[in-house]
């Protein structure tokens, strides 16, 4: 099979190919490395593990609730990522510590369902990313009107604020995105078998 789909080359061919290859992909790669990468909410920092591989990468972690520090920063480190290269920023989304396009990614995930002020969180995300740069998001929204995940999801919003400080069940958290005024808007949606009462999810990525 490997002969009929990919027919020998010879040898100096391919090492001429490997060798350019090796040299050149090096600067190519470099071009899409995200060197300053801010996370809004980051909790106890789950999604650390998916920095800890990229070379020159400042990490902003960001969160309003202190205690999520200590947690972050042990999830930091154990993913391989230097405190030298984590920094936890206590702050908003609403109000980023940031300059205007100081960062080359933001990230978020669950996070949108319980900032105060989602447009205007949004518009800091643009405000401090860099022209180009990218918002990557994973976020829970409203069930679709009509079903009976909407109807709990509706009965039990005032609780979940309650109980999941300030998280709400029933935001459109994927039409915020794409009206913010991003340059391109790529999102999907998923629904989580095991995620009851907090879907669907909205994903992807922005670009400013
Ligand atoms: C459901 S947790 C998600 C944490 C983490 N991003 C994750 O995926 O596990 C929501 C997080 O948003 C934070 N948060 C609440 N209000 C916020 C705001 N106005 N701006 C930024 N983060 C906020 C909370 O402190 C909490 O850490």
């Amino acid at each position: 099979m490997l002969n009929k789909v990919h027919p020998p080359r010879p040898d100096w061919y391919e090492e001429f190919y490997a060798s350019v290859m090796n040299k050149t992909m090096k600067s190519y790669e470099a071009e899409g490395k995200a060197e300053k990468v801010l996370e809004i909410g980051i909790g106890t920092g789950p999604n650390l593990n998916y920095y800890a591989n990229v070379t020159d990468i400042q990490v902003f972690g960001m969160d309003p609730n202190k205690k999520m520090e200590k947690y972050a920063q042990a999830a930091a480190v154990a993913a391989g990522l230097p405190l030298t290269k984590f920094k936890f920023v206590q702050a908003v989304g609403e109000a980023i510590p940031l300059g205007d396009a100081s960062v080359d990614a933001v990230v978020g995930t669950l996070v949108l369902c319980s900032v105060k002020d989602v447009d205007m969180t949004l518009q800091e995300v643009k405000r401090v990313l860099k022209p180009g740069g990218i918002y990557l998001f994973v976020e829970h929204v409203a069930a679709k009107d009509g079903t009976s995940l909407k109807f709990w999801q509706s009965v039990l919003d005032p609780l979940q604020q309650i109980v999941a400080d300030g998280c709400h069940l029933t935001r459109e958290t994927g039409k915020n995105i794409s009206e913010a005024g991003f340059s391109g808007v790529d999102l999907s949606m998923a629904f989580l078998s095991n995620a009851s009462l907090i879907s669907p999810h909205v994903y992807g990525m922005a670009c400013k």
